[in-house]
């Protein structure tokens, strides 16, 4: 019913909050990185299994330490379908929610060298 689409829209919006590279949220994106993206990125160092994917893709630290990669570029390439932003990408199009994105990104970007 129109009632709860409009507290699922309320609540979308609410959760996707603006700030980036809060703790908080690169905590949890290090724990949704290992749930979702270990199987082909190698997130972390120290994660408890190698990626599947052989060749993996770019490490996340890789991936951070390009200038290239900005939390506006890496929302951008996160918040559509793979193939929409790169014909050429071996990364499966799938789509992570608004706020899951935010998360990935902020775990991305505290990776960068200091
Ligand atoms: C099934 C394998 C697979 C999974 C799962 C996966 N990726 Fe990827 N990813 C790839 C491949 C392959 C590439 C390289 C192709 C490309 O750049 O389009 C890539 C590229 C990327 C890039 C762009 C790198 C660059 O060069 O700028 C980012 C950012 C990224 N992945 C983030 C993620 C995040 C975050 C997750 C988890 C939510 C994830 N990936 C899950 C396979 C995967």
């Amino acid at each position: 019913m129109n009632v709860w689409i409009a507290s699922g829209l309320a609540l979308g919006l609410c959760t996707a909050s603006p700030a980036f590279g809060q703790g908080d949220d690169s905590a949890a994106g290090r724990a949704l990185a290992l749930d979702l993206c270990a199987n082909c990125h190698v997130v972390a160092p120290d994660q408890p299994r190698p990626p599947v994917l052989s060749p993996p893709a770019a490490s996340f630290a890789e991936i951070a330490a390009s200038p290239d990669a900005t939390a506006a570029s890496l929302t951008k390439f996160l918040a559509e379908p793979h193939g929409a932003t790169r014909r050429d990408s071996a990364m499966p199009p799938f789509l992570l929610p608004r706020a899951e994105v935010e998360k990935a990104v902020a775990y991305l970007v505290s990776l960068k060298p200091h």
